[in-house]
């Protein structure tokens, strides 16, 4: 018992602490998640302990609270916070609870996106506004008029003739994700701590004490409720939302009428995949049940409404340990830290990695190896530090001095650069990942070689050049952790199709400072062989129209290299393809084609060797008929050689075929 009211004792004050935290000082240390976490934890243990339960207990009232900074607002009527859940079977248990309450009728919902702003009030008196007013402890709230007023969406006169004597709109003021990213680097600049989510940014910038400074931050608002309303009555949210629009307020997309549960989940799943593409941050979807009567009829708790409940979407923040700064040396030479944390789980998937882009980074941050750490994951992207919450270590993370791989000397490109780039050509690490780009499916496509077996294949001192790569026999594969047979046939083949691959992927195989994909295909599709490249002068790279003077600079410098020759030289010497097999220029033993496989191929897989035809031009269909111009013919070949035969088809070996490729790069 005595430790239960410990627990409980403790989790008032620390819920408290992150209200301060959240509420005021727009600051918090923990995820909305984490926070949510302790409210359940405190709702359960009071349900269980009801003698333990206070009045004020922060589980029976709305959060927050009215600073003195602003004068306070009393609120007509109380602006309620909604009950929230991250679990779908809550929802089912809410759905029953309404369900079981009306039972006499059909009930209609209105589900919305819960935008992650704050809640303001404001007062329209004979269709002025007058007041502004922050939600503050749910009675009371702070006068914000005046900063109100600079927020995009709020008409300052509503726009219709026969307004309501009293009009009192509520919704979200809230910022852009965009604006968010701007406004942080604008508080970098200036050397201040950045919000650490677009709520956090929204939230101190409506409450500051000078409108000037709210004016600049782009601040919006959607209308989603209201309070006290005379001279006009509405039966249902949806009719509420469109006088709002017809005042001139703006309503949030995706606004959704569901009229089951059923139709609940289906958007609530259809929402989940689309809450990146909004511009403005979901933490979730508020469910309402959409009549007024029947609103009326659920009543409210002193906290929040029964006839509503916000399904949270899953938290892309978490705090975790930073285990360890592992610092990298790129393709480039760049040295880039990045942090190994303590795994969690994130947006439901488990997070062991973060980003910290650059030694300047993890100086702002002030982080160090053992510091508790706030993450945060936004789509896709990979994870990032967005904070450090609790500082477990002393003294500051060391930046290298040396490369980590070669222990070469490190240095900037220039004083903006704030990256340290290996000077060391040969620097191992360097090669590693050149060797990694290289092979990769967008470059040279070696399938099945990836970064483990280029490790072991370094470690078996196997390759030292690129062109090492073509040089590999079975028995270099055969004799490897993990290889059989068919693994090594498989690899061998794949690194020969590999030699016909066009010349936009080898020119953006060779990892070039500034060359993406985009542009390896502009200089192959302009220069037309390797051997123009190499010949181009800075000149010629700059009268391309898609090249300009970094990627000229960029490109002649590379191309003019003595080892840069070498490399490529031992490429064309082990038979990579050097030219580039324009679809419209080769010749007619490709263009327009059909070609059927049969039999196992020695050489290539059947989808090299149909990547390669169609490469070319060429066409695959899989049964001969009399439309078929060639037969290309593998080992074990059944019927269709028969039939090809019949039917008077070419049929070409794997010899003929490399023969024919070959024929295609002299043509040019
Ligand atoms: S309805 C009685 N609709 O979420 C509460 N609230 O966690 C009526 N919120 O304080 C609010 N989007 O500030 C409603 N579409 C939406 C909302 C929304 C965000 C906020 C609101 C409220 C908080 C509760």
């Amino acid at each position: 018992m005595k430790d239960i009211l410990r627990r409980i004792t403790y989790l008032r004050e620390e819920i408290g602490r992150h209200n301060d935290l959240y509420y005021d000082k727009n600051n918090p240390e923990v995820s909305d998640t984490e926070y949510d976490l302790l409210v359940k934890e405190l709702e359960h243990l009071e349900n269980e302990n009801p003698l333990f339960v206070l009045k004020n207990s922060p589980t029976k009232k709305v959060s927050g609270f009215a600073s003195s900074t602003f004068s306070q607002v009393k609120h007509q009527v109380p602006m309620l916070s909604l009950d929230n859940t991250y679990s779908k079977e809550e929802i089912v248990k809410w759905y029953d609870r309404v369900v079981k309450k009306l039972t006499h009728k059909k009930i209609k919902f209105v589900v919305e996106p819960k935008i992650d702003g704050l809640s303001a009030s404001l007062t329209y008196l004979n269709g002025i506004l007058a007041v502004g007013s922050t939600r503050g402890d749910g009675q009371t709230g702070e006068d914000i008029t005046e900063n109100i007023k600079t927020v995009k969406g709020i008409p300052s006169k509503l726009k219709i003739e026969n307004f309501p004597a009293l009009f009192e709109v509520r919704g979200e003021v809230y910022i852009n994700k965009t604006d968010f990213e701007n406004l942080n680097k604008l508080i970098l600049d200036h050397g201040e701590q950045k919000f650490a989510n677009p709520r956090n940014a929204a939230s101190g910038s409506l409450r500051q004490k000078n409108p000037y400074v709210t004016s600049l931050r782009n601040l919006r608002f959607f209308a989603h409720s209201f309070g006290k309303v005379d001279g006009k009555s509405f039966n249902n949210q949806f009719e509420f939302l469109r006088f709002c629009k017809e005042c001139g307020f703006c309503l949030q997309d995706g606004l959704k009428e569901a009229n089951s549960l059923d139709e609940i989940f289906q958007y609530i799943d259809a929402m989940l995949n689309k809450r990146d593409l909004f511009n403005y941050e979901i933490d979730g979807l508020v469910i309402k049940v959409d009549s007024f009567l029947d609103q009326k009829e659920l009543g409210s708790t002193n906290k929040s409404p029964r006839w509503a409940i916000a399904f949270k979407f899953p938290a892309k923040q978490a705090t975790t340990k930073l285990n360890k700064i592992r610092v990298q040396v790129g393709r480039t030479g760049i040295i880039t830290p990045s942090a190994i944390l303590e795994p969690v789980i994130l947006a439901g998937v488990t997070i062991s990695h973060a980003t910290l882009h650059n030694f300047e980074e993890i100086k702002r941050l002030n982080v160090n190896e053992g510091d508790i750490v706030l993450i945060e994951r936004a789509g896709d992207v990979i994870p990032k530090i967005v904070k450090v919450v609790n500082k477990n270590s002393e003294g500051f993370f060391e930046s290298p001095k040396k490369c980590p791989s070669c222990d070469s000397d490190i240095v900037k490109e220039n004083e903006e650069e704030v990256a340290y780039r290996c000077i060391n050509p040969d620097c191992p690490a360097q090669f590693r990942r050149h060797l990694i780009h290289f092979v990769s499916r967008d470059a040279m496509d070696i399938e099945g070689f990836g970064a483990s077996l280029i490790d072991q294949l370094l470690k078996e001192g196997k390759i030292h050049a690129i062109s090492d790569i073509y040089r590999l026999t079975y028995e270099d594969f055969i004799n490897l952790k993990l290889f059989k047979e068919k693994k090594a046939n498989n690899i061998i083949k794949s690194i020969i199709s590999s030699k016909h691959r066009r010349l936009s992927n080898l020119v953006f195989a060779l990892g070039i400072r500034h060359v993406g994909q985009k542009t390896s295909e502009i200089i192959a599709e302009r220069f037309n062989s390797m051997d123009s490249i190499f010949n181009a002068s800075l000149e010629d790279f700059k009268k391309v129209p898609e090249i300009g003077e970094v990627l000229a600079v960029s490109l002649n410098n590379f191309f003019k290299n003595p080892s840069v020759y070498q490399v490529i030289s031992t490429l064309k010497a082990v038979g990579v393809n050097m030219v580039e097999l324009d679809k419209e220029k080769v010749g007619s033993v490709f263009n327009n084609k059909i070609f059927v496989l049969t039999g196992e191929l020695k050489n290539y897989t059947r989808e090299n060797a149909s990547e390669i035809i169609k490469s070319l031009g060429g066409k695959i269909t899989s049964s001969i008929s009399k439309k078929t111009d060639y037969v290309l013919l593998g080992e074990d070949a059944g019927s269709k050689l028969q039939k090809a035969k019949e039917l008077n088809i070419k049929v070409i070996d794997e010899v003929k075929f490399e023969k024919l490729i070959r024929e295609q790069n002299v043509n040019m």
